[in-house]
């Protein structure tokens, strides 16, 4: 039986920030939606309650093992209004896999997604209607229970947050410059690479500030093992335009499965574009920019969206990729993914929730 979600209004509600400058994940609505795990109750609980901060013992495991998930996903105002999501049940079935590796209970989907939905109409004045903005959904699951032994712990908390939100980079939709790590590495096959876990992003902190140093905004991970397949950029799937098709880095265990990355491939292949996932060594991309195919190259996450990549440096071999600027089909693939998550054009694949 779906559970009753109580709801306890703030009755301090926050000044809301300047809409014109958001940045990415500075600013918290009045609420947030919790839930409880326990062995003998399950999930339990659910609450919608004044944004506040928590309190936790010291000793709880999350702080000590980083037994954790997350997702991202965003709510988007309409011009007309309405409030839309994009295929939200897609974030909570991969928050259940990320669980699954990291030994977390399952959560149901479709609860979830009517958390959600609850939650963002309860802080549905926090969305923001100026262009590239939306409320960005922050859902994360964290073991609680006080304990130093390593082991899967048997409590949880599930918790979601909402951050109204303007473009992940600073510079937007302009390229971005990515630095190809060769030093550090993200993931290995049978490694967490591909749930969304917190200690992914810890251990990509080192190789983010040295790129940073040198003036590349993230790095371009490779695999582990033979330093040779490109992989993702942490927080955004990578896209290559070579010739007439367009070709991705199959997924093999080690790259997170994008939301955004699967839309893409089915909205390009649905422009009668070709799409291969397979793998690509950045020798193969080296070589095509010689040879003047490597005619465009993007990032795409629901954070980043579509991210063009105007510059990449490997072992100090800077390529520039359509001249710095967003190539047309980068273009296209946005223009059509904002649309249809602004709901400005016709929901032709049945993506777009509205809530209500
Ligand atoms: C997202 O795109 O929603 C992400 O979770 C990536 C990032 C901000 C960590």
């Amino acid at each position: 039986m779906a559970q009753q979600i109580r709801i306890e209004r703030t009755k301090s509600p926050k000044q809301k920030p300047d809409p014109n400058n958001l940045g990415f994940g500075k600013y918290f609505t009045d609420h947030m939606f919790i839930m409880d795990y326990s062995p003998d109750k399950g999930w339990h609980d659910p609450r919608i309650v004044p944004y506040a901060p928590l309190q936790l013992d010291p000793s709880t495991m999350v702080f000590h093992y980083g037994q954790a998930v997350f997702e991202g996903l965003k709510a988007y105002r309409a011009d007309d209004g309405r409030i839309l999501l994009f295929r939200p049940e897609q974030n909570m079935k991969r928050i259940n896999a990320s669980n699954e590796r990291l030994c977390i209970p399952p959560i149901d989907v479709d609860f979830a997604v009517e958390a959600i939905k609850t939650l963002v109409k309860v802080d549905s004045d926090w969305i923001p209607d100026g262009k590239g903005t939306s409320l960005y959904i922050r859902p994360f699951i964290i073991s609680t229970d006080p304990y130093l032994g390593v082991k899967p712990s048997s409590t949880y908390m599930f918790i979601i947050i909402l951050s109204p939100s303007g473009a992940y980079y600073p510079g937007g939709i302009n390229p971005v410059k990515i630095y190809v790590e060769t030093s550090y590495v993200r993931a290995v096959k049978g490694g967490t690479g591909a749930a969304k876990t917190p200690g992914n992003y810890a251990a990509s902190l080192k190789a983010q500030a040295d790129a940073e140093k040198k003036g590349y905004i993230q790095v371009l991970w490779l695999d582990a093992i033979e330093k040779k397949y490109v992989e993702e950029v942490g927080s955004m799937n990578v896209f290559f335009v070579i010739g007439d098709e367009v070709v991705t880095p199959s997924l093999e265990g080690t790259i997170l499965p994008g939301v955004t990355r699967s839309s893409a491939i089915d909205m390009l292949r649905s422009m009668d574009i070709k799409v291969t996932e397979r793998k690509i060594t950045i020798q193969e991309l080296y070589d095509a920019h010689e040879k003047g195919l490597l005619r465009e190259a993007f990032g795409t996450g629901t954070a980043a969206v579509i991210s063009p990549i105007g510059e990449l440096n490997w072992e100090g071999k800077i390529i520039t990729i359509n001249d710095g600027k967003i190539g047309p089909i980068s273009q296209k693939l946005y223009d059509s993914l904002t649309a249809l998550q602004y709901g400005k054009a016709p929901d032709k694949f049945g993506w777009v929730q509205e809530v209500k």
